[in-house]
């Protein structure tokens, strides 16, 4: 059994206390703390109750509290993002190799049953990606310590280098934004990120969308590869000649419908991934790491540079 403290049980707190309950008697949570005093998160931390800790707390807390897990000797998970500085990332990283204890940061779709079925299919179909396309979209939330970028373009820089792990780091991208909130950061956010190999990355952010939308699509030479979490059915492979898809068009429409792939949509993300982590820490499966938080964190630091905020 695993025993966790939780750090903040806010509105996404509570998810965590919820899925925690479900995965018992794998999980059990010991202790919470929030902001007040009396629940301080430093006792939380030190507790030799705990044997690992996650950090759901606003963005500008989560790399003081997974340094002090670290000098604990906690495995922690902490929300995304995990900062807003490489330097930072990168130091922590260091931290986390050296102590040899599992960070995890939670990207949570990376964690979808069907987005893990979508890039097994990408894979197994074995040729290079062209293009990936993502959408994340919503009404909100606003928060007052972090902007859309950093708030919601985590997920889908995240996706992103997950595919693309294996062709290097992000060799350059721009950024765009608009519909500044009261501190200057746009509510509505478009990356592009470009590979070495030619791949690009054209990410679509916001938070002014009246409809939920979390799409993922990524081209290849022969197949276009679609997940859509609010379709029916989630997960598509349409065939599709990216080099000749002009001439192609001349034939006729193209088929957008494509064949169905398997996409589970049990385990729960949140489940898949409390179920990785404490994977981690018995130790059965590979430290993941904090590279791909390294790169995620150098590009949007990059990308906040150039929306000026
Ligand atoms: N991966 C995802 O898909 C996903 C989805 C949603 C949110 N998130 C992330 O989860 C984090 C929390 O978001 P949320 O929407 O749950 O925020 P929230 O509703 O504002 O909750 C924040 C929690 O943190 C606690 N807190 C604040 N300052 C603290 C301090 N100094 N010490 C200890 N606890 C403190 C608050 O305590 P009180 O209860 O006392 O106010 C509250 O319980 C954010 O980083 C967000 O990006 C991730």
């Amino acid at each position: 059994m695993l025993r966790l403290g939780l750090i903040g049980a806010g509105r996404w707190g509570k998810v965590y206390i919820r899925t925690i309950e479900e995965m018992a008697p794998r999980l059990r949570l010991i202790r919470v703390a929030t902001s007040r005093p009396e629940n301080s998160w430093k006792d939380l931390v030190a507790s030799p109750d705990c044997d690992a800790v996650i950090i759901a707390t606003p963005a500008p807390l989560h790399a003081e509290m997974v340094r002090a897990c670290l000098e604990a000797g906690k495995p922690c998970i902490a929300e995304k993002p995990l900062c807003f500085d490489a330097a930072t990332a990168q130091a922590l990283k260091e931290q986390a190799d050296k102590a040899r204890l599992p960070v995890l940061v939670n990207y949570i779709h990376l964690y979808n049953p069907a987005t893990r079925a979508l890039k097994k299919a990408v894979v197994s179909a074995g040729k290079p990606i062209r293009a990936i396309l993502t959408e994340g979209m919503d009404l909100g939330p606003f928060r007052a310590d972090t902007g859309t970028l950093w708030d919601r373009c985590p997920h889908d820089v995240a996706l992103c280098l997950d595919l693309m792990s294996g062709a290097g780091p992000v060799s350059d991208f721009s950024a765009a934004g608009a519909f500044p909130d009261a501190q200057g950061r746009p509510e509505m956010v478009t990356l592009r990120l470009g590979w070495q190999g030619g791949a690009t990355a054209w990410i679509q952010t916001g938070r002014l969308s009246p409809q939920k939308k979390r799409t993922l699509s990524v081209i290849t030479d022969s197949f276009l590869f679609h997940f859509d979490e609010q379709a029916a059915v989630k997960c598509r492979r349409i065939p599709f000649d990216y080099p000749g898809r002009t001439e192609a068009a001349r034939s006729g429409p193209l088929p957008k419908e494509g064949e169905p792939l398997p996409a589970p949509e049990k385990p729960a993300p949140m489940e898949v991934m409390l179920s990785a982590f404490a994977d981690q820490v018995e130790k059965q499966a590979p430290l993941e790491g904090l590279g791909l938080t390294v790169e995620l964190t150098r590009v949007l630091e990059g990308c906040a540079k150039l929306l000026k905020i």
